[in-house]
């Protein structure tokens, strides 16, 4: 169904990096056609709130003509609890007609947000346990926030005509990447720079999704304090791992710090996943966004949450024409996850 439809570019609009990527159908698999990123200076978006609009506008009318981006139509997202929502609810049996006409008023109790403010959507996911009842996954997103980002996509050119969630990409970039076990539960853990989204799949299935407001910043703000550095050297000591003056080992241990504060929040979403799961097991963990580049992190995750962890491999399933550096996709690729996912969408999509 998807193969045919018309490409839109993918826009992950994160605070410290801002990416693209456009890719094309050709005989029922996906070819690469475009990727770039580009890095914003700190505090242009500050918790997920586009604080100096017609900066972050010149950075992506910059990264459109650096990729080359040939297309205008565009699929964006958004995350963080203070402008998504998504909640799995029971509600009575009834038809998708039927929801559509109440959606509002069955949701107003689970949303924390005046129901005004939102824009509402909803996948009915099947019968529940209880009689007469079904699972209905709800998300409501802040009408503002849509507005902000659809606002800043729009002055630098494109044309947004589909808002996702970046929970939902991530599971887009999995299903095209990944061969589902019905048997597994897979974490997608995406860790960005100031924010942490988790999607966890039951069998391919999301059954628990929760976003973190923290995420690489504290390894750089751990730098900053220690060693009193600036934002950028701080940031460039993060990843060449010493500078003139600082050993290896007092970086090294700076860093396992702040891992440890970031591995304790996503330690925090598994509980609640197993304790709304009977204490489920999580088989593996995959792991997207630059957050998760930082040196030490992987095994630390690993032996900490006593999983197995794996750097996601979100162009594993894209064929890459040899015009692209691949060592630099290589790299690059866990920091694309989301707009990967995000140039999976068609118009038309729900
Ligand atoms: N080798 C690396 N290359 C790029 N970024 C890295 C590297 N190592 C660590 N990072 C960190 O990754 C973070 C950026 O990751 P990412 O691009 O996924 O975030 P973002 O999507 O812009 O942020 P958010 O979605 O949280 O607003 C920064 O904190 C950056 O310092
Ligand atoms: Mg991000």
């Amino acid at each position: 169904m998807i193969f045919g439809k018309k490409s839109i570019a993918g826009l992950d609009i994160g605070s410290k990096h801002i990416k693209i990527v456009q890719l094309k159908a050709v005989k029922g698999k996906y070819h690469l056609e475009r990727l770039g990123i580009t890095t914003l200076e700190p505090e242009l978006i500050v918790d997920g709130s586009i604080l100096d609009s017609s900066r972050v506008v010149e950075a992506i009318k910059g990264l459109i003509a650096t990729a080359n981006i040939t297309i205008k139509d565009t699929a964006l997202s958004l995350s963080g609890h203070s402008s998504v929502i998504i909640k799995r609810v029971s509600l009575p049996q009834m038809s998708e007609d039927e929801l559509s006409e109440s959606i509002k008023f069955e949701a107003e109790q689970y949303i924390p947000f005046d129901i005004e403010d939102v824009n509402l959507d909803f996948q009915i996911l099947g019968l529940a346990d209880k009689e007469n009842m079904m699972d209905v996954l709800i998300v409501a997103a802040k009408k503002d926030k849509i507005n902000e980002y659809v606002t800043v996509a729009k002055e630098a050119g494109l044309n947004p005509v589909i808002v996702d969630v970046d929970a939902f990409a991530l599971e887009n970039m999995y299903e095209l990447n990944y061969e589902v076990n019905p048997e597994e539960n897979i974490a997608i853990a995406n860790i960005g720079a100031s924010m942490i989204n988790i999607n966890i799949l039951k069998g391919g299935i999301s059954v628990f999704t929760r976003d973190s407001a923290v995420g690489g910043n504290l390894h750089t703000e751990a730098l900053q304090k220690e060693f009193t550095l600036s934002y950028a050297n701080a940031e460039k000591l993060k990843q060449e791992g010493t500078m003139e003056g600082i050993s290896r080992e007092d970086v090294q241990a700076v860093l396992v710090s702040a891992s440890e504060d970031i591995i304790a929040e996503i330690s925090r979403s598994f509980d609640y996943f197993r304790d709304t799961t009977n204490y489920e097991n999580i088989n593996e963990i995959i792991l997207c966004g630059g957050g998760a580049l930082t040196a030490g992190f992987v095994p630390l995750l690993s032996e900490k949450a006593g999983i197995n962890v794996k750097m996601a491999e979100s162009l594993k399933n894209i064929h890459i024409p040899d015009s692209f550096d691949r060592e630099y996709l290589k790299k690059m690729e866990p920091i694309v996850s989301v707009a990967v996912g995000l140039a999976l969408r068609r118009i038309g999509d729900k």
